[in-house]
């Protein structure tokens, strides 16, 4: 019988009160009694300044202040605006945008890019691949969408990317349905803070190029960029990229665009999927089924998240202003990443490889009891998947970064001794 009294399941697991949202609102409490200075709330998944602010590129915010009323109040093309579009391609590829068929449709945010994908590449009551650390919207994602996700350990017992792990789960799930959608969150992955090595994405390509031999089956590889412009050096960390272009004729490499870090731009919901591909049938095809997607959810996307992308595109200048301040923003938290990691490797602390982004996971049995333990500190962070701790570096400052991990050795430590 159905726990709901009007509404239906529909195969989702819904639960009541978000974690997260739960744990940062004991932390928000706390900082109300004893003030902000004694908190460190390291469970927001936006970068904040050392004073808990937001950090907000203004080179965007004065961009959006320029546009006109009907920028804001006019519809955008259900696809997104051709200008967009290029945009969003450009934030992507930079100047290597590579040649041959490449296409994309606005969506809102990179949710919106996620779903659009497992919407149109999957069927209903198929797996969708992941690794086993991962942004759990992907799950609510699939089920809304009447999918599972199915996983792989991402990391080896040397803490490697699990390159082995990744090929047989492809492979055992391939056995079972003709399509498979994998999921592949880097640079900076959420919430691990890994980001895969090009000898990883020669593993992983070489994996599906395998797997594609057998042309009854296909393969569409998401990427999800969400923290691209959050990892490091730009050009570096987008080496990948061409990387992802001569897939066999039935693999499809798609990208998850977002506005929301890159920009820091969170609630205007801009985002992009886009599709690579040299066979124009298949970017064509693309166009097609996710305007559908579009207009059969949210309609059309935002149009000044749109526009204001696209200004900043078309003046060298404004792109250059953006990017620069993007840069001090990206430093605060790469200086936090170097703190944090550092501070773990003396206190002996197990976290998963961390290279950048906004999360480290803790290694430990016990999460939630470690996490009260933590809280009774003014520590807050968010218990993840029953193995461990999710400490957004993003949202504290680097002189907690410092002391964090000693707290938690000691923490884990307490709850042992009772045990
Ligand atoms: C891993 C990952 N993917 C995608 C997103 C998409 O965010 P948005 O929909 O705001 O673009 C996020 C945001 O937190 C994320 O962490």
């Amino acid at each position: 019988m159905s726990k709901y009294i009007m509404a239906e399941q529909n195969a989702r697991t819904i639960t009541g009160e978000d974690k997260i949202f739960g744990v940062n609102k004991r932390a928000q409490e706390m900082i109300q009694k004893v003030g902000r200075d004694k908190v460190a709330n390291a469970t927001v998944g936006s970068l904040l300044d050392d004073q808990g602010n937001l950090v907000v590129l203004s080179s965007v915010i004065e961009v959006l202040k320029g546009l006109g009323p009907v920028d804001f109040a006019e519809y955008a093309p259900i696809a997104g605006t051709p200008a967009f579009l290029d945009a969003a391609v450009r934030a992507v590829f930079l100047d290597d945008i590579p040649d041959g068929s490449i296409s994309a449709v606005a969506t809102p945010g990179g949710t919106g890019a996620i779903r659009n994908a497992i919407q149109n590449y999957s069927k209903r009551g198929d797996a969708v691949m992941t690794s086993d650390w991962y942004w759990s919207p992907y799950k609510t994602i699939a089920e809304e969408l009447e999918r599972t996700i199915e996983t792989y350990p991402i990391f080896d017992e040397d803490n490697r990317f699990h390159h082995t792990a990744f090929t047989s789960k492809m492979n055992a799930l391939l056995a079972q349905q003709d399509r498979l959608v994998i999921i592949i969150n880097t640079p900076a992955h959420n919430p691990t803070g890994y980001s895969l090595t090009l000898e990883d994405w020669d593993h992983v390509l070489s994996a599906i190029r395998d797997a594609a031999t057998d042309k009854a089956k296909k393969i569409v590889l998401l990427v999800d960029v969400a923290y691209l412009d959050f990892a490091g050096d730009p050009k570096e960390y987008r080496e990948f990229l061409p990387k992802l272009v001569d897939l066999p004729e039935n693999a499809l490499a798609l990208i998850a665009f977002s506005m929301s870090k890159s920009f820091t731009v969170y609630g205007m919901r801009g985002g992009a999927l886009i599709c690579l591909s040299p066979n124009k049938a298949i970017t064509e095809e693309f166009k097609l089924v996710n305007s559908f997607s579009n207009r059969g959810t949210w309609s059309n996307g935002n149009r000044s998240a749109m526009v204001a992308l696209s200004r900043i595109y078309a003046e060298p200048a404004l792109l250059d202003h953006v990017v620069h301040e993007r840069q001090r923003a990206l430093d605060i938290l790469l200086r936090r990443g170097r703190t944090f990691t550092a501070a773990a490797e003396q206190a002996g602390l197990d976290i998963c490889p961390y290279d950048s982004g906004f999360f480290v996971i803790a290694n430990c049995s016990d999460p939630d009891g470690v996490s009260e333990e933590l809280f009774k500190e003014g520590i807050f962070t968010v218990p993840f998947d029953g193995r461990g701790l999710r400490i957004s570096i993003a949202s504290i400052s680097e002189a907690w970064c410092a002391v964090i991990p000693g707290k938690i050795v000691e923490a884990i430590r307490r709850k042992e001794a009772v045990k």
